[in-house]
């Protein structure tokens, strides 16, 4: 197991792990410095793609933006989301995570949970594959947005779920839009950590896409934090530069040679 997975799992219940999605080089060297893990999710195709949803993502879009990704981090953990049509089968799955794997030099992939998932993770593992696992609102698999760990019988299902990615052989697990309450004992009762999204400060830590938490995907479910309003700051110094051209204040002799 690499050294940056060990660090991860021995961050659970001592210190909260901070994780943030990224795209590209220009944002994954800034989250390098602050966060343990660096997910590139396949949340690319509606942030950057303006797709209505993530299946119809390809491995070679998240090949392309891990790549990038990649030429930004030294020192945090590097997670790739593998998208639907990627692991179809046991031969696929293996295939298509080895290819990101080796073209980006990631650490791991990150694989939503459905059915037939968990002997699959097993055998990613077997061969030396490190997996997050994904479960509670899942999009590859959900069409309409729910929480999830309200009722007992919800609950028990997502902590059955949870134990059995454990046991297949996942170093973390995302838990998205769970209840508090049923975050709360999916962390109590799991080794590996829980990383949160829209599942409360019960898990081991939070994960957000960054483009939301800084005010630029015009998305902004309650769970999501806007820390800035970058669309605001971006466009104002647009018109300012649109401006300085149209009045010939820019360039001035400074900027020209
Ligand atoms: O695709 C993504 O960005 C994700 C996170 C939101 C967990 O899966």
């Amino acid at each position: 197991m690499n050294s940056k997975i060990l660090k991860i799992l021995r961050k659970k219940n001592k210190s909260p792990l901070v994780c943030l999605t990224a795209y590209s080089k220009n944002i994954s060297k800034i989250l390098d410095k602050y966060c343990d893990i660096v997910l590139v999710g396949d949340s690319l195709g509606n942030v950057l793609y303006g797709m209505t949803n993530t299946h119809k993502v390809t491995v070679e879009m998240m090949i392309k933006h891990a790549s990038s990704v990649m030429l930004g981090i030294k020192k945090s953990l590097c997670v790739v989301d593998m998208p639907k049509n990627s692991y179809k089968n046991l031969y696929e799955a293996k295939k298509n995570a080895r290819k990101i794997i080796r073209t980006t030099r990631c650490d791991a992939v990150k694989i939503e949970n459905h059915k037939k998932n968990y002997s699959l993770i097993k055998n990613l593992v077997k061969s030396n594959i490190q997996v997050m696992g994904h479960i509670g609102y899942t999009p590859q698999y959900k069409k309409k947005f729910k929480v999830e760990g309200k009722t007992k019988k919800e609950e028990s299902k997502l902590i059955k779920e949870a134990k059995k990615i454990q046991d297949a052989g996942a170093f973390s697990i995302v838990l998205e839009c769970i209840s508090s309450k049923t975050s709360s004992r999916i962390t109590k009762e799991l080794k590996i950590p829980t990383i949160g999204i829209g599942s409360s400060k019960n898990c081991d830590g939070q994960i957000l896409v960054t483009d939301d938490i800084l005010g630029l995907s015009g998305f902004y479910p309650k769970f999501v934090k806007k820390y800035i309003k970058l669309d605001k700051i971006i466009e104002k110094n647009i018109q300012k530069y649109r401006k300085e051209v149209i009045n010939k204040l820019f360039p001035k002799n400074i900027n020209s040679y």
